[in-house]
């Protein structure tokens, strides 16, 4: 089979392979590619595996039309490429071996010499002239042995990519390439995405017509589907959107659990549903899914005070590839002494961006109201996004999507003439850039309204992430018509003469007044600058950092009633007045949330 008018197939499919390396099912077969380059000297790219020895060495001989190769080029030392080193010496003996320092040290190992009398070492940039074809080596450590290189053609402009962008299966059966090559990426060169990566990045330079690797078909076409799904592979990011459901079950109620779960996916919007019993299915199918999708939901019973045998093997498995950057769902199933969820939380936990559900499903031997109840909660949770995403089922009036601005946080000081004043506001935007205009809304009940109304100057104080709790009490929760929020505050004055902050902020603009808004309950001040100052490096202050990371938590425990999402007030009772006011930071009642 001709590859370019100069590179020749040389390559054998293997159709009695038990396990490929040892534990990888392959119905289609394998193909160990091989490949002859034509020039004014003869290179060889790799061997094959061992029992092919004759039908390789024949081909060779049919493709040399009567001449003899100069170069053997080792890519790859794993045996399904290099077992028959020795037996291409004893036939070219006048042939050289080209590869990596490491790759001779492993064929010391293999065949108890490293070929000494005939050894070309190269290592990254190293070439090798044949003629016409000048050869660029590529090192690509970990891709997926530690010795292996790639190979350039810059004449016919070929990567030989050793096991990249290779596939289960022989060449003489039609199969999707994606699927298999899938299972083999993530089964074999799965843990090695970095590394991957790099490669990547050194092919981005190359003009690649042509990819040859070392398994499955010569890819020609289209190269940019395949380098995208190198690229989607290597860095561990969703490929297919949709859930996949792995599971153990051992009578058959976390079964029961499983598939009535998989019918709530579908009914909720899931695009695609994906169950896999561990127990049963070719767990390299189970692990290439896992990697396939975002979303994830794991299900198994408490066994020997542990998980079933076969969840904890898939588990291996994914961490042992570096899963990473996934949405990841629990059912436990036990009937003394539950413990999978424990466990299986346990095993991921250095897995790096995992997302793990609120909801988790506990089934006490048999579906119930309750387990029933959790799952449902559970697949709502995974399928939210899908609802909300389809016209149908989305809610359109959800009012939510607010907080979901960013805010930043800052205090606007200001001065009554009597005294200097400070408040909190999120509602600062730079609204031009030539001139620099900037948006403050403040809320016509705070005296600050009142202030700059009259005055027409203000400072805007940037809060950084070090900002504690205590800056919000003080410049939040109380007003400035009843308390001197500044009298224990070190004085610093700009140059319109207001105050700004010593501490806990990141920068200041003074601000003059040029235009106002009438808003209704608020007031927008458009505003000229005429003072900035940057005060350190720290990062800003949002109203999302300061819910997550500033407010403390409120304590509701054992309590019933309602939480202010600014303070953390909790009201006690039944039912919130609508006119309710916090008496900690005078928010209203549409800023508490029921407990629970
Ligand atoms: Fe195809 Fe890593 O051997």
């Amino acid at each position: 089979m001709g590859v370019t008018n100069d590179i020749i197939y040389v390559g054998v499919n293997d159709h009695k392979i038990d396990l490929f390396e040892g534990q990888y099912i392959v119905p289609n077969g394998m193909a160990y590619n091989s490949y002859l380059i034509m020039d004014e000297k003869i290179a060889i790219m790799d061997t094959v595996d061992r029992n092919f020895t004759h039908e390789w060495l024949d081909n060779l001989e049919k493709a040399l039309q009567g001449r003899k190769p100069d170069y053997l080029v080792v890519q790859h030392m794993e045996p399904d490429h290099s077992a028959n080193i020795a037996n291409f010496v004893k036939t070219y003996p006048d042939a050289k071996i080209v590869s990596s320092q490491k790759a001779f040290v492993m064929m010391n190992q293999f065949f108890g010499t490293d070929f000494a009398d005939r050894q070309v070492v190269v290592a990254e940039g190293s070439t090798l002239e044949l003629g016409k074809h000048v050869l660029n080596f590529v090192a690509a450590p970990m891709v997926h042995w530690p010795e292996v290189i790639m190979t350039y053609d810059s004449t016919d402009k070929v990567l030989f990519s050793a096991d990249g962008f290779g596939k289960f299966g022989a060449l003489d059966v039609e199969e999707d390439w994606a699927c298999e090559a899938r299972r083999y990426y993530i089964g074999i060169v799965g843990k090695y995405g970095a590394q991957v990566q790099a490669v990547l990045k050194k092919a981005a330079n190359l003009d690649i017509q042509i990819i040859c690797p070392l398994h499955g078909p010569v890819l020609k076409e289209n190269l940019g589907y395949y380098i995208g799904l190198y690229q989607t592979w290597s860095t561990y990011q969703q490929e297919t959107e949709g859930i996949v459901i792995a599971y153990t079950s051992v009578y058959g109620n976390t079964k029961k659990a499983v598939e009535k779960l998989a019918d709530l996916l579908k009914e909720k919007g899931c695009p695609k549903v994906v169950v896999n019993d561990l127990a049963r299915c070719d767990m390299a199918e189970a692990v290439e899914d896992a990697f396939r999708y975002g979303k994830i939901i794991l299900a198994t019973t408490t066994y020997n005070a542990e998980i079933f045998p076969f969840m904890r093997e898939f588990i291996n498995h994914l961490t042992e590839r570096n899963f990473s950057n996934k949405k990841v769902g629990l059912i436990e199933n036990g009937t003394w002494a539950p413990m999978a969820a424990k466990v299986m939380t346990g095993m991921l936990e250095k897995c790096k961006n995992l997302t793990f559900a609120d909801n988790t499903v506990h089934i006490k031997s048999a579906l119930n109201d309750e387990s029933n109840a959790q799952l449902e909660a559970l697949a709502e949770e995974f399928c939210g996004e899908y609802q909300a995403r389809a016209a149908e089922t989305a809610d359109k009036n959800d009012l939510r999507a607010l907080f979901n601005i960013g805010y930043g946080l800052y205090v606007v000081t200001t001065n009554d003439g009597k005294k200097d004043n400070g408040c909190i506001v999120n509602t600062v935007t730079q609204v031009t850039s030539s001139p620099n205009r900037v948006a403050v809304t403040i809320n016509k009940d705070n005296y600050t309204h009142h202030v700059v109304e009259q005055s027409g100057i203000m400072n805007v104080n940037c809060l950084s992430v070090e900002a504690p709790f205590s800056v919000f009490e003080k410049y939040g929760f109380q007003s400035g018509r009843s308390v001197d929020k500044l009298a224990d505050v070190e004085e610093l004055r700009s140059d319109n003469g207001l105050r700004f902050l010593p501490q806990y902020i990141n920068a200041f603009f003074s601000l003059k007044v040029e235009n106002y808004v009438d808003l209704g309950t608020h007031g927008m001040f458009i505003c000229s600058i005429t003072e900035s100052r940057v005060i350190t490096k720290a990062e800003t202050m949002t109203y999302t950092y300061y819910q997550n990371n500033v407010k403390p938590k409120p304590e509701t425990e054992g309590k019933k009633g309602y939480v202010c999402k600014v303070c953390g007030y909790v009201y006690e009772g039944d039912e919130l007045p609508d006119d309710f006011v916090c008496p900690l930071c005078k928010h209203g009642a549409a800023d508490f949330e029921p407990i629970g």
